[in-house]
């Protein structure tokens, strides 16, 4: 067991155990869009990334390695910058036609774009204020 500080407490987590896994089996609010627990994680969306005290950038929790001792932050204000800028650049490339497409209401990109951009298409101007 590795004894691993999240949020300011401490959890016992399985060596080898995927760090994205627990965190959404102890109801932390993890977005999260290309994992999927059959594929091997490849931490291309970087929704899950977190704060890992002593590493320099925010590390994705679906390819975190985890380490005995290690300090975790998964709702500071670095990392809810982190997923709006992230988010922001996926709806970027992303086609404009949701009231069009089958997976309109059952997509979970759509839940987070009105979650972290409740006020609607704004959302590039998100991109431009941080210069980005
Ligand atoms: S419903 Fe989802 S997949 Fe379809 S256009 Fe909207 S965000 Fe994209
Ligand atoms: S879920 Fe996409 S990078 Fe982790």
């Amino acid at each position: 067991m590795l004894s691993i500080e999240i949020d300011g407490k401490n959890y016992q987590i399985p060596q080898g155990k995927n760090l994205l896994e627990f965190l959404l089996e102890n109801s932390f609010d993890i977005p999260h869009l290309c994992y999927h627990p059959a594929l091997k994680s490849i931490g291309a969306c970087r929704m899950c990334a977190v704060e890992v005290e002593g590493s320099k950038n925010l590390v994705t929790s679906c390819t975190a390695e985890l380490k005995d001792g290690m300090k975790i932050k998964t709702n500071s204000s670095l990392v809810d910058e982190s997923r709006k800028v992230n988010l922001s650049l996926i709806l970027k490339e992303h086609p404009d036609d949701c009231m069009t497409c089958d997976q309109n209401g059952n997509c979970s990109l759509q839940d987070l774009a009105y979650e972290y951009f409740p006020s609607g298409k704004p959302l590039f101007g998100y991109l431009e204020k941080k210069k980005i």
